[in-house]
């Protein structure tokens, strides 16, 4: 993710908790979609991290929700296993080594939503500490289905439904609708899903997976450009691994080059090929959790505001001699210099350009 949000994010995030002493509120990011779509494929792209279990068939069969927490890049006494790792919610243990994640959530995912195919709405949590990351919560979840196999109930086409209901329907949600571009965009479960809880197309952001197999002499260009279906984040064309390059495990940083190359190459694409991409976006993503921002940042200022006048009326009740003789005075040493913390903030967020296109 892109260095400078995360330094912004982190002061004002840092600035919420310490002096206005509220959450920030950051959006939850979800993915929805048929099933094989390509969900987990895009969410692992996001994060840059090769955890994630994909498959083509059912292979996410219970929600995972992922946090992201921020660490200050660490001292270098520190070992360097312990710059990044991965913790759940239930196991006590620390995962340095990603493989082991991708395990954990397979193993996780058996024990409780069985050894078939059935599927289970008890999330699993994970966390994802790393110097490179923003706090932001990313939820994969289960495939849109419609006919239920192995030992799925008759219902699970609604159960999967309202499974995914329960996130995408929450106002701070951003959706990211996968839709395979091998499939008729007319007949995409993510498109209709995510119009039933943002009807004008807000905060979904439509994601089109496995450009690379369309049928030879056919390209997805309309919806690309917006000329198909309506959305104010538009859509954004991908090309993911596919199931050879797992087989092969083919690396994230190979993937992310030939998928460059895809779009540069492609003789539709080539000339919106810097608007797509996983690259293209991450940028987007930014650019929406940017305006989340923006969009918080009168009210913060106007609470700083508050507490600066509190804090300079208390001053002004303690007078001035003597700072540092008795403990009244040097309380008011510390309003003082938070006083001007705070003073200097508002002026800095005021100078801020959130501005990115
Ligand atoms: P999910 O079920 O929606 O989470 O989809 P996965 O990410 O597990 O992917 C399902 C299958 O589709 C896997 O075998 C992936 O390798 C394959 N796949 C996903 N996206 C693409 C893509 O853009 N191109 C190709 N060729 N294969 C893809
Ligand atoms: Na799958
Ligand atoms: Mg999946």
């Amino acid at each position: 993710m892109d260095s400078d949000l995360i330094k912004l994010v982190n002061r004002v995030q840092d600035c919420f908790a310490n002096l206005v002493g509220g959450e920030l509120d950051m959006p939850q990011l979800a993915v929805v979609g048929s099933q094989s779509s390509g969900k987990s494929s895009v969410l692992e792209n996001i994060v840059g991290r090769d955890f994630l279990p994909r498959g083509s068939g059912i292979v996410t069969r219970r929600p995972l929700v992922l946090q992201l927490i921020h660490t200050p890049v660490p001292q270098s006494t520190q070992p360097p296993p312990y710059t990044e790792y991965a913790q759940f919610l239930h196991i006590d243990r620390r995962f340095t080594d990603f493989h082991d994640v991708r395990k954990e959530i397979e193993s996780e995912t058996f024990r409780v939503a069985g050894q078939n195919k059935g599927i289970s709405k008890l999330p699993i949590h994970l966390q994802i500490y790393s110097p490179n990351v923003l706090d932001l919560t990313l939820v994969d979840l289960p495939g849109l289905t419609k006919i239920p196999v192995g030992d799925q109930p008759s219902d699970i086409e609604k159960q999967i439904r309202n499974l995914v209901m329960e996130y995408i329907s929450k106002p701070n949600c951003v959706i990211l609708a996968v839709s395979p571009a091998n499939v008729d965009l007319a007949n995409s479960e993510s498109l209709k899903v995510a119009r039933s809880v943002d009807p004008q197309g807000r905060r979904t952001i439509g994601v089109l997976t496995k450009l690379d197999l369309m049928d030879a002499g056919t390209n997805a260009l309309d919806v690309l450009t917006g000329r198909v279906y309506p959305l104010k984040l538009g859509f954004i064309g991908v090309v993911n691994r596919s199931q050879q390059d797992i087989n092969s495990e083919k690396g994230l940083k190979d993937a992310l080059e030939s998928e460059a190359e895809f779009f540069a190459s492609h003789p539709a694409y080539k000339n919106i090929a810097h608007k797509n991409g996983t690259a293209y976006l991450s940028k987007t993503l930014n650019k929406v959790l940017m305006n989340h921002i923006r969009d918080k940042l009168p009210d913060m200022k106007a609470r700083l505001n508050t507490l600066i006048g509190q804090t300079q009326h208390e001053l002004d009740s303690f007078g001035d001699a003597g700072l540092l003789d008795d403990p009244n005075q040097q309380s008011a040493l510390i309003l003082r210099l938070m006083t001007s913390f705070a003073r200097d903030f508002v002026a800095s967020i005021e100078g801020t350009s959130l501005e990115i296109s």
